[in-house]
């Protein structure tokens, strides 16, 4: 395979649907090697892929990349480290990897929220990716620099880390984590040649979003609230870590990239 990552391995969790999938077709489409992993192989129900009834590591195979599926919990520590285990395991290192693996339980304040929806949130949005940093990282440090990088972090973050999204207080207390914990592992290992980047999506359509933007009512307020005419894809988040994933961004860490139409700019 030709393109910006041939010869790279790249490992993202959560592969199976929306963001994820569209982050490992893309980063396989520049020619890395993608280790996929989800809690199941097929696609989440209710996504928008025009292919959902192909699991992303067949497409990318189909494509003619390299891929392989692991399951693995994102919040599980066993899980992750096993992740990281596999990838080096099958393709000898571990060039990028993204902590994409997220879940959202729903509308409410925090006085309806119940504590098993906050543990679940935080278990995954938050610990999820504070694992996948800690085994990428120990990874990364034991291998020597290719092309002036010892490895390439792209968090999948949110709007909702960086501003208050209405009745979403789990979500934002999750995703704030993943903001500054992106800032702070990018100070501890610039040093050492790892970059660690955020990518910020605002609302797109994928599983996640379908209950909001199947209502009348929440579809209008979310077009309202966009500057740019419509909303985005999950091709447009792949796009944007891509970047952060390659050379291209060598010089690029502790950023937050906000993909968002311009939805927090007001
Ligand atoms: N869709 C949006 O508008 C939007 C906006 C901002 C940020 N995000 C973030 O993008 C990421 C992906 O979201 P999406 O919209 O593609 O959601 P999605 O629900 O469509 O897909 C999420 C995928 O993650 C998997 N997953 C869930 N829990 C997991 C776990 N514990 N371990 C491994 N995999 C798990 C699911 O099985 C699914 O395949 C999430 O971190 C989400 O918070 C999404």
């Amino acid at each position: 395979m030709t393109g910006k990552l041939a010869g790279k391995v790249a490992v993202v969790t959560g592969s199976s649907s929306g963001n994820g999938r569209a982050i490992a077709l893309a980063l396989a489409a520049e020619g890395a090697a993608v280790v996929c992993s989800d809690l199941r192989r097929e696609a989440r129900e209710g996504g928008y892929e025009s292919d959902i009834d192909r699991t992303t590591d067949d497409v990318i195979r189909l494509a003619g990349g390299k891929a392989e599926f692991v399951d693995a919990d994102a919040s599980r520590y066993a899980d992750v480290e096993n992740l990281v285990a596999s990838a080096v395991g099958t393709f000898g290192r571990l060039d990028v990897m993204v902590n994409n693996a997220g879940i959202f339980t729903g509308l409410h304040t925090i006085v309806e929220e119940t504590e098993d929806e906050y543990d679940r949130t935080m278990a995954v949005n938050a610990k999820g990716v504070w694992l996948g940093c800690k085994f990428a990282i120990r990874q990364m440090l034991t291998q020597d620099p290719v092309d002036g990088s010892r490895g390439r972090i792209v968090n999948i973050a949110s709007i909702g880390g960086l501003v208050g999204l209405a009745a979403e207080p789990s979500y934002c207390a999750a995703k704030g984590a993943v903001v500054n914990l992106t800032r702070q592992l990018a100070v501890d290992f610039a040093a050492e040649r790892i970059n660690v980047n955020a990518v910020c999506p605002g609302f797109l359509a994928t599983a996640m979003v379908r209950p909001f933007l199947s209502d009348p009512e929440l579809n209008k307020v979310l077009h309202e609230k966009s500057p740019w005419p419509e909303l985005g894809t999950a091709q447009d988040v792949a796009k944007a870590t891509v970047f952060l994933a390659t050379d291209d961004a060598r010089w690029a860490t502790g950023t937050l990239l906000t993909v968002d139409g311009g939805f927090t700019s007001p």
